[in-house]
């Protein structure tokens, strides 16, 4: 079996009965863990984005779920304490739907534990101990889905391949190598050589931040360029793959990711480069039948205007995903394998898709 390289930190633990978070406001300057015993200190931790990246909302959906009935004293108020946590975290962040799934897998367990087991026979730290021992294995699925996401895409490229990704797809986006910086990390470690152009991710710089720390510090060769010169790069013929993870992707195989994808996956049409979106079957909502359905966050006009911009009678619009139709994505890579939603592949894809529904 595949192991993934140590890439020598990481971005969500559980220990001592608690959450531990490195915070990824902090970076690259400050590598920090942040601690949870609590929801709702974890909920504002979420839309601050000290973590943040779909799978890794979806663990911390899973562990929350924990956090969340670990203090109840009886059955009554386990119950509701599991109903409440649901709810506060799947509503943290609207767009991830991995945030959702993590929370609703240890949801549902819960509500079987509650059916199971009357007043009198429910143990709440037995009951609370199974929700943690699911949590965990939640996480270490994610963490083998990366490296199946990772071989599944490495047979699409070639030694010496210069990458164009967006935002951050990577370890610290996941509960594992991550998703479209996987196959990077993995390919590395297997002594292939890449390029790597990471846009600088405006206006809260995860490319800039956070996946040039992580593969620098993992030494793969990366040059942050700002959005704006993403067009320049692939007219010049720089760019052989433009590799992206995805917040949603809605069952006829339109892609919801970081603002600025979508522009990123047009331009790159017009050059004849290939756009790949990696992601676990977890980001996949069979219930958004279209990218229309998918929610978009739309986040704080502060982080645009930022200190020094013009706010008096000024407004922002600052949607934190687009959505990028399925026609301009060659191929969505999943643990499962090599799909494409459209044109010949389309039939495969939708088999795949009701296949989902039906697990
Ligand atoms: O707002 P963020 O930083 O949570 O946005 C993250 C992204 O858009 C990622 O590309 C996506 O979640 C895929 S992470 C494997």
């Amino acid at each position: 079996m595949t192991s993934a390289p140590d890439l020598g930190f990481t971005t969500l633990r559980w220990a001592e009965g608690k959450l531990f978070l490195l915070d990824q406001t902090k970076l690259p300057h400050v590598q920090e863990e942040m601690e949870f015993e609590r929801v709702a200190p974890l909920v504002d931790a979420i839309q601050r984005l000290c973590v943040r990246g779909a799978p890794a909302l979806g663990c911390a959906g899973a562990y929350g779920m924990v956090l969340g009935v670990a203090r109840a004293k009886d059955r009554a108020q386990w119950a509701s304490d599991l109903k409440l946590s649901a709810t506060t975290l799947s509503e943290a962040r609207p767009t991830a739907v991995n945030l959702v799934v993590g929370v609703q897998h240890i949801q549902g367990l819960g509500e079987r534990l509650l059916a199971s087991q009357g007043d009198a026979s429910f143990d709440v730290a037995a009951a609370t101990a199974k929700l943690l021992e699911h949590a965990i294995a939640f996480h270490k699925a994610d963490a083998a889905s990366c490296l199946e996401i990772a071989e599944n895409t490495l047979p699409l490229l070639f030694d010496g391949a210069r990458v164009l990704t967006h935002c951050n797809a990577g370890a610290l986006a996941s509960g594992g190598l991550g998703t479209a910086l996987a196959p990077l990390h993995l390919g590395h470690s297997r002594g292939m050589k890449f390029q790597v152009y990471a846009d600088e991710t405006r206006p809260l710089r995860q490319g800039a931040r956070l996946t040039a720390w992580e593969l620098a510090r993992h030494g793969v060769p990366v040059s942050v360029l700002p959005d704006s010169a993403a067009a320049s790069l692939l007219a010049d013929g720089g760019v052989d793959f433009v590799m992206v993870g995805s917040d949603r992707i809605a069952a006829n195989g339109d892609v919801a990711n970081k603002i600025g994808t979508f522009p990123l996956a047009v331009i790159a049409a017009r050059f004849g480069v290939p756009v790949l979106v990696l992601a676990p079957a977890t980001t996949i909502d069979p219930h958004c039948r279209g990218g229309a359905d998918i929610p978009i966050e739309q986040r704080s006009a502060d982080e645009i205007f930022g200190a020094d911009g013009v706010r008096d009678g000024v407004e922002a619009y600052n949607p934190a995903f687009d959505v990028t139709p399925k026609e301009f994505v060659q191929h969505i890579v999943t643990e499962h394998g090599v799909f494409q939603a459209h044109g010949e592949g389309h039939e495969a894809w939708r088999v795949y898709v009701a296949s989902l529904t039906k697990a």
